[in-house]
């Protein structure tokens, strides 16, 4: 039996962060890890960039969950929840959680024993007032558009991604996708505060049961976590490959 990559206690979640055109060095052996569905959706894309940082992304996850749930990468099943989630199939592990996202060239997993969790992560691109309030409008609820609204222009893109990333790490960790009506729920929008769950009509009780982190990514980009927890996790931050490598060499 391999020796676990880390230990992933009780109260912990994992946050590995790879960058993807670094990882592309190692595309091929990352695609050999996947499995004939995903090759064949690897195929379905239109462009090669697209093709390649789906590969990468995946390949890293398999390495990943493989070392946690101590199986070997190619041999991990996959089933998918209603609206896409993918789980560890039950005859793998059914204690570890995981969830990823990627934009532009990261990618960030998480992963837990403790609970569900939704990661995400978004590229921050610049747009002005005008038009991040039109997407708020949208996609935002009232009290968070309002939010929104009122702040300073020169806090709005932050507001906005803050708002967007802290939104869809909540979603995906109900695994729900656009099925859970963005509007329904609400998260503090000011970017320099703690991340917060503010309001769930949808699923009342969630509200105390919902812990929400951002986490620090590099200048451009903004992620955030959602956990089903009541208590604040221990998060433990990693970088792929090299604490990957690291890991490997002492174990
Ligand atoms: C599909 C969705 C889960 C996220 O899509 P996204 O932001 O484009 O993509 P991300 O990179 O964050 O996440 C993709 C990963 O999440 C996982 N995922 C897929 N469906 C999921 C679901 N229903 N729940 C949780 N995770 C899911 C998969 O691992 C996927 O990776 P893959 O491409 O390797 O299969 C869904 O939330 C969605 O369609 N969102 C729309 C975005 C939007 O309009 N957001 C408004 C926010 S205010």
């Amino acid at each position: 039996m391999r020796a676990p990559l880390v230990e992933l206690n009780s109260g912990q979640v994992h946050v590995w962060t790879a960058s993807l055109s670094q990882a592309k060095c190692e595309i091929k052996e990352l695609a050999e890890v996947l499995s004939p569905d995903e090759r064949s959706r690897a195929n379905r894309f239109l462009f090669d960039r697209d093709r390649e940082r789906f590969t990468i992304a995946r390949g890293v996850l398999r390495r990943l969950l493989a070392q946690y749930a101590d199986l070997s990468p190619e041999h991990l099943q996959f089933r998918y929840g209603k609206h896409g989630k993918p789980r560890l199939d039950a005859d793998d592990t059914t204690a570890l959680e995981f969830n990823l996202s990627h934009a532009g060239d990261w990618a960030v997993y998480a992963l837990t024993t403790e609970c569900p969790v939704g990661i995400d992560i978004e590229q921050i691109r610049p747009a002005n007032k005008y038009h991040r309030l039109k997407l708020a409008r949208r996609f935002f609820s009232e009290s968070e558009f309002i939010t929104l609204a009122a702040q300073p222009e020169t806090n709005v893109e932050r507001a906005f991604f803050a708002c967007w990333t802290r939104k869809e790490a909540y979603i995906k960790l109900h695994g729900r996708g656009l099925s859970l009506p963005l509007a329904r729920f609400s998260v503090n929008v000011e970017p320099d505060d703690p991340a917060r769950l503010m309001a769930t009509p949808w699923l009342p009780e969630d509200l105390g049961l919902t812990q929400m982190h951002d986490l620090p990514v590099v200048a451009g980009y903004r992620a955030a976590l959602a956990l089903s927890m009541n208590d604040c996790p221990m998060i433990r931050r990693f970088d792929w490959p090299t604490d990957f490598r690291d890991q490997m060499t002492l174990g």
